[in-house]
């Protein structure tokens, strides 16, 4: 199958203006709680990052949602990364989920901060200790000369803190996206699919539909 021929029609939902929650983070919370118990649906809290370099240059990764609230849309990494700098850089952000078996598509753009120590602290100590290890081995995003390098920088991690909790490095923690504003996507047929924006209105959300 050539990807130019390649067409799935869309009709599983519909998503309206007036069904859609008045808050933005109670609509994303519905949709996250069903993507977590479709079957087989893999990883439902992978979503992209997109950050901008301060040249103008866009890029964009997946990382994986490990909290929201109200507050925003919490997510971990290495601070020293390339999206930790464009990240700290620019301070927003945009955020992609994508669930093809739900024929959804959601949009955040936001704000960004750095999340308190203690909250870093709290997540990482949650992790596996292999996880552990691998924050102080790998300077992400760095060019390293081989495999062989990264997994001796392991086995160097693993001996300095044998017999110890593995400490969080000071360069590596949380981000949370706080948004400003959102976009529902569902699939429908003929591609005159529904899209429920929320923008903010002073304290509150305001609900548009945009063309699709
Ligand atoms: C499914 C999936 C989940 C990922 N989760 C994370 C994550 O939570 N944090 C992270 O730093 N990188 C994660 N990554 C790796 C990133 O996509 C990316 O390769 C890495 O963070 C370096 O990006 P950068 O060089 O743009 O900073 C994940 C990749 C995939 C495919």
């Amino acid at each position: 199958m050539s990807i130019r021929d390649s067409r799935t029609t869309y009709e599983k939902s519909a998503l309206d203006e007036a069904d859609a929650a008045a808050d933005p983070h109670a609509q994303f919370e519905r949709w996250l709680g069903e993507a977590l118990e479709t079957d087989g649906l893999p990883e439902p809290n992978a979503m992209t990052v997109a950050t901008v370099s301060a040249g103008g240059q866009p890029s964009a990764r997946i990382v994986l949602l490990r909290g929201h609230d109200a507050r925003g849309f919490v997510f971990f990494t290495n601070y020293d990364s390339r999206k930790g700098h464009e990240l700290d850089g620019a301070g927003r952000a945009g955020l992609l989920f994508f669930w093809a078996a739900l024929e959804r598509q959601i949009r955040v753009d936001g704000r960004v901060e750095r999340l308190d120590a203690t909250e870093s602290d709290d997540y990482f100590a949650r992790r596996p200790r292999g996880h552990r290890l691998s924050a102080w081995a790998s300077p992400q995003s760095a060019v390293v000369p081989s495999r062989a390098m990264l997994e001796e920088r392991m086995a160097d991690a693993d001996r300095r803190f044998a017999g110890e909790d593995v400490p969080r490095p000071d360069y590596w923690g949380g981000y949370r996206v706080v948004p400003e504003a959102f976009e529902f996507w569902q699939g429908r047929r003929n591609r005159v699919h529904d899209r429920v924006a929320y923008v903010r209105d002073g304290d509150a959300w305001r609900r548009e539909r945009l063309a699709p």
